[in-house]
């Protein structure tokens, strides 16, 4: 190995693998710093690297096309892992490894690197990123091949060959963020019954301090989101201005016991205001112009899209696919929808759209009923066949509790009764 470019988010671990990677290979490290929003880029970090002996340091501004290539086609797949988690980590991965790649085959390197540790999602979801990319390249993951040191002997490690150490005090916990989600495990959390400390929180208010609740309406467009109060914005502006704006009301507070890929059960909070905002209200803006079979199957794609994102496999031919599913059937999720920002709820509180399925007249229990009532009379016999057949052959559901295979218990004989008899006299 000759040349590595290392995937450098300038904190104490990275800052070290780039020394560690020198001595070890004998390699020129080329560091790559991706801002992905949310506060993942750090002040200095270019310096830094340099401090650390690598020969060139990159740092690209992803934080547009994050949002607009990975934010949104989940948001608008309503993909939430395992029902609770908003991808954020998840999905910044594939595009840093993308970059990694690029990076790579432009310095002519031979390998990429990263920083995470052998136990969790992360690794995977570099090494098979990179790899579906860019098969001839090599990954070192300097933590899973003997650079386990603890935060004390990283410092000294740094100490002595004079590379400058990020000046943060020492978390008890381990974070990732980014403009989607912050993600924070360990520590105290690794007990699942704790309930996380105020110190965890770092984006959201506690909810029960929040403010009046306050509304904002949320403008999509093919099941995308393009303004707020009407204003149109820049994805990377909505999502920051929806970010402060749930903060403030302690709106995207998740806690999860998630299941890793490599098999570990593992407790997560999640801090992701807009995330939980925007996924409520699309899910509301879907729930009023597309069928009922349309959502019935997003429903599974949704899951599916969530696993396969969060199990690393984003350049896989079928998380493509369903990304294309996706985003034709997002083509009439265009409207708005009112959201209730309160004590860290977010609400529905009303939904509108011109391509909407609603039909008031066919809803309506008032004046202006256009629904014919007397078909439901002949579409319910069609629609009961089966089960009037069924009833026939086999027996009715009701008549048969002696059997043994009644399938429901008398309720009437087992449940307290009143009847009112009008001889007088009520028996109980
Ligand atoms: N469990 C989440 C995931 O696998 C978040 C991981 C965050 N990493 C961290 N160093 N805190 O996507």
């Amino acid at each position: 190995m000759k040349k590595v470019v290392l995937a450098y988010s300038g904190g104490l671990d990275t800052s070290v693998a780039v020394a560690w990677l020198r001595e070890q290979y004998d390699a020129e490290v080329v560091t790559l710093t991706v801002d992905v929003g949310g506060g993942s880029l750090r002040q200095g970090v270019e310096r830094r690297a340099m401090s650390a002996g690598a020969s060139r340091a990159y740092v690209v501004d992803a934080r547009e096309r994050f949002v607009t290539d990975f934010v949104w086609p989940h948001l608008q797949a309503n993909a939430l892992y395992q029902g609770a988690y908003p991808l954020a980590t998840a999905l910044a991965r594939p595009l840093i490894a993308q970059l990694l790649v690029e990076v790579a085959q432009k310095e002519g390197a031979d390998a990429v690197a990263h920083g995470c540790t052998g136990k969790g999602n992360d690794q995977v979801r570099f090494d098979v990123a990179v790899h579906a990319l860019d098969p001839g390249l090599e990954v070192v993951a300097p933590m899973r091949v003997g650079m386990g040191l603890t935060r004390e002997q990283e410092i000294d490690y740094a100490a002595e060959r004079g590379i400058e150490i990020p000046i943060t005090k020492s978390s008890p916990y381990s974070i990732d963020v980014n403009l989607w989600g912050r993600s924070i495990e360990t520590g105290v959390l690794e007990d699942p019954w704790v309930s996380p400390p105020a110190d965890v929180y770092e984006w959201t208010v506690d909810p029960g301090r929040a403010p009046q609740p306050v509304e904002v309406v949320i403008g999509f467009e093919g099941g995308i989101p393009v303004s707020l109060d009407g204003e149109f914005l820049a994805p990377v502006d909505l999502v920051e201005r929806l970010h402060v704006q749930g903060g403030a009301h302690g709106v995207g507070r998740v806690d999860h016991v998630e299941d890793r890929l490599v098999g570990i059960k593992s407790r997560e909070i999640y801090e992701a205001p807009a995330a939980t905002i925007l996924h409520a209200a699309h899910r509301a803006l879907e729930g009023l112009t597309l069928s009922k079979d349309t959502l019935r199957l997003n429903r599974l794609v949704a899951g599916e899209h969530a696993k396969l994102t969060y199990d690393g496999l984003w350049f896989s031919a079928l998380h493509r696919d369903l990304r294309g599913y996706v985003a034709s059937s997002q083509r009439v999720v265009s409207g708005e929808v009112r959201m209730r920002l309160d004590h860290g709820n977010a609400i529905v509180a009303g939904r509108r759209s011109p391509l909407s399925l609603y039909d008031r007249n066919l809803a309506t229990y008032d004046e202006g009923d256009a629904f014919d009532h007397a078909s439901a009379v002949g579409f319910i016999e069609i629609f009961g066949l089966p089960l009037r057949v069924e009833a026939a052959r086999h027996g009715a559901v009701g008549k048969h509790h002696g059997a043994a295979w009644a399938w429901t218990p008398p309720l009437l004989e087992a449940l307290p009764t009143t009847v009112e008899d009008p001889e007088g006299g009520a028996t109980g």
